[in-house]
Formats: C-alpha cells, sequence, structure tokens
C-alpha cells in the first residue's frame, strides 16, 4: 500500500485560510479529480468541512478525535493508525490534507511519492505544506503551465518521489 500526498501549494507553502483554499484552479481540480477518481482518500476533518461533502466516486476516510462525529458518506476513524488499517489492502491511497495530516505522513514509510501543484503566487494563509526537503525528495516530474483565462496563476504540476 502506498500513502501519496497531493496538494496544491503556494510559493509560500501556503495551502488555505479559514478553512478554505485561497485560489480557484480548475486545471488543479480536474487534476485532482482525475488522480484520486475510484481510490481512497484519507483527510482530517476540517478538509472534510471545507469540502462539505463526500467527492463521488471515491472512499473517503476522515480523521477526527471526535469519537461522536459523523460524515455523511465517509468512514470516520479516530487517529491516522485506524485510516492505515483499514487500506492495508489498496495500492494507491491519497492523502488530501490538510496542513496537520500531511505534516503527519510524510515521513512515513508507505509515503515514497507525492503530486504537488505549485501554484507560483504569495498567499497570506493559516493552514501550509511542510517545506519539501531536497535531500529527502527528488523531483521526478515536471509539468509547467503558464496562466490561462480560467487559471489565473503560473502553475506546475510535479512529482516527487522519496530519494531513501
Ligand atoms: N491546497 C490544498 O491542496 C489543500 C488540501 C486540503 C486542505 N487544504 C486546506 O487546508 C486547511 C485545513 O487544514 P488543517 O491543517 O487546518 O486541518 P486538517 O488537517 O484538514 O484537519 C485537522 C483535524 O484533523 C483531525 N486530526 C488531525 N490529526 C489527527 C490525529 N492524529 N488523530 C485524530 N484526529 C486528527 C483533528 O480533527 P478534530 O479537531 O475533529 O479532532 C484536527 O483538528 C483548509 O484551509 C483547507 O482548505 C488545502
Amino acid at each position: 500500500m502506498k500513502l501519496i500526498p497531493i496538494a496544491a501549494i503556494a510559493n509560500n507553502n501556503v495551502i488555505g485560510q479559514n478553512n478554505k483554499l485561497l485560489w480557484h484552479m480548475p486545471a488543479d481540480l480536474k487534476r485532482f479529480k482525475e488522480t484520486t477518481m475510484g481510490h481512497t482518500m484519507i483527510m482530517g476533518r476540517k478538509t472534510f468541512e471545507s469540502i462539505g461533502k463526500a467527492l463521488p466516486g471515491r472512499k473517503t476516510i476522515v480523521i477526527t478525535r471526535n469519537k461522536d462525529y459523523s460524515a455523511e458518506g465517509c468512514e470516520v476513524v479516530s487517529d491516522l493508525k485506524e485510516a492505515i488499517c483499514k487500506v492495508k489492502s489498496e495500492s494507491n491511497v491519497y492523502v488530501v490534507g490538510g496542513g496537520e495530516i500531511y505534516r503527519q505522513v510524510l515521513n512515513l514509510h508507505y509515503t515514497r511519492r507525492m503530486f504537488i501543484t505549485r501554484v507560483y503566487a504569495n498567499f497570506e494563509g493559516d493552514a501550509f505544506f511542510p517545506e519539501i526537503n531536497p535531500e529527502k525528495w527528488e523531483l521526478i516530474e515536471r509539468e509547467e503551465h503558464e496562466p490561462d483565462d480560467r487559471n489565473p496563476y503560473p502553475y506546475a504540476f510535479l512529482t516527487y518521489k522519496r530519494k531513501c
């Protein structure tokens, strides 16, 4: 089983503010949908509330310490270990945020690749992706894009592989 973090990250590693995304980039949403479709997604409770519903075509596991929490159409677990137990037999499982969850999965041995959309702009925010350490992560794919009439910022689709 592989855990694959997937995230859209500003230059300054900001991923959100006030439990919302800070940009509207349909190209990134399309890539996210194509990549995660048919797979299981693991997310933190705040990210689930930010999306507001279970996304179709994908199993969603929501992590919360609140034992009474329920999320329609999702499985709710009380820690990351329990989430991992539930997906052991699957091949690729996507970790879709937010900052707290990314921080906890980045150093796990299950996490050997990650899909990053780098949005080339700076934003003020309160949720961050961890700094990607080039000594630990090798950039193996890079697809650069100019802004266009639907995507207001330049961006790149990046794939990182753990070095060791
Ligand atoms: N740009 C992107 O790609 C992207 C992707 C996803 C999210 N986001 C943004 O990121 C922000 C949300 O991130 P966040 O860091 O604030 O929150 P988060 O990681 O989505 O959720 C945090 C919550 O998850 C639960 N949790 C975390 N670790 C846990 C553990 N080990 N055991 C049990 N429960 C655990 C806790 O829920 P309880 O408090 O209920 O216990 C915690 O409050 C939003 O702004 C969102 O829009 C951006």
